[in-house]
């Protein structure tokens, strides 16, 4: 375990995969834990050999605890303020990114581990995963995005049941109430798993994917007509790409295409 850097790095083919490195903490997010996940999530934006990312945590127990408590009770008031801040511009770094980025989820997501899954694009479960935001618990709220994101993916009711009634759920509640958009067969790796999973994004054309997640990352934000402008932008990016006129190509000639991100 690095403390200055707990983040492992490997890459799989096209595929980064970042491990929080903390078990001994269940991977709970220190301050060093957020300057690295958003150190690497702005690296790779501009890294063309990483066309997708899938985070997950050491070991089995957890994939993230959330917020590192024993880190936190030293902290003054203005220091959790700063901790906040560092959650928006940190963990905004990887909601933004143009790369997608998939959660592995291979223990419990628990308060900022939840929310740190939220900052990502897809979320694939073990079996044995749970999740929730216990904050309310413990006398605060939900401080990395929870309160704006959950809902926006689960849909307001069913946010408050997770918030108010610090209701946990397993992995196949997750994915009946489409929080989690896959559950690893028992006993798989889910990060082997998430990275089989994802090859269709890796091998497919990344102007295109990231011209599609920056567009619908804004559609529950805006009214329809400047979302739909919006996407008019994107296309545009499409438009004038090398492997648009690949994929017709391929089409023509009955081949597989061949993506370079041009
Ligand atoms: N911050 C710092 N340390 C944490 C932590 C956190 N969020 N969560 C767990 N740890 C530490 C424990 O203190 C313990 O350390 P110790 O061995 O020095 O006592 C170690 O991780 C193992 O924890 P333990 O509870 O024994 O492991 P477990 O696998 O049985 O349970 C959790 C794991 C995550 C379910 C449980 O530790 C837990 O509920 N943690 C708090 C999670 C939480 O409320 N997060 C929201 C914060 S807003």
């Amino acid at each position: 375990m690095n403390e200055s850097f707990p983040i492992r790095v490997e890459q799989r083919g096209a595929v980064a995969v970042w491990t929080i490195d903390r078990p001994a903490r269940r991977n709970a997010l220190s301050r060093a834990t957020l300057l690295a996940l958003g150190g690497l999530a702005r690296e790779a934006a501009t890294n063309a050999s990483i066309r997708a990312v899938v985070l997950t945590g050491a070991g089995d127990a957890a994939f993230c605890a959330g917020a590192d408590l024993k880190e936190r009770r030293e902290m003054s008031d203005d220091d959790v303020r700063a901790q906040l801040d560092l959650y928006q511009s940190e963990l905004g770094a990887l909601d933004r990114s143009p790369k997608p980025v998939v959660a592995a989820i291979n223990g419990v997501a628990l308060g900022g581990g939840l929310e740190l899954a939220l900052c990502c694009d897809l979320r694939v479960a073990s079996a044995h995963a749970e999740l929730g935001l216990p904050e309310t618990s413990l006398g605060i709220i939900p401080g990395a995005g929870g309160t704006q994101r959950l809902p926006r993916v689960v849909g307001e009711g069913r946010a408050k049941e997770m918030i108010l009634l610090g209701r946990r759920l397993t992995a196949a509640e997750a994915i009946g109430w489409g929080l989690v958009n896959r559950v690893a067969p028992a006993g798989a790796s889910v990060v082997d798993d998430a990275v089989a999973w994802v090859r269709p994004i890796a091998e497919g054309a990344p102007i295109a994917q990231a011209a599609a997640l920056s567009a619908v990352d804004r559609a529950l934000d805006v009214p329809l007509d400047v979302g739909l402008a919006l996407e008019r932008v994107s296309y545009e990016k499409t438009l004038a790409s090398a492997d648009r006129r690949e994929a017709l190509a391929a089409f023509a000639e009955k081949r597989s295409p061949r993506f370079e991100g041009r």
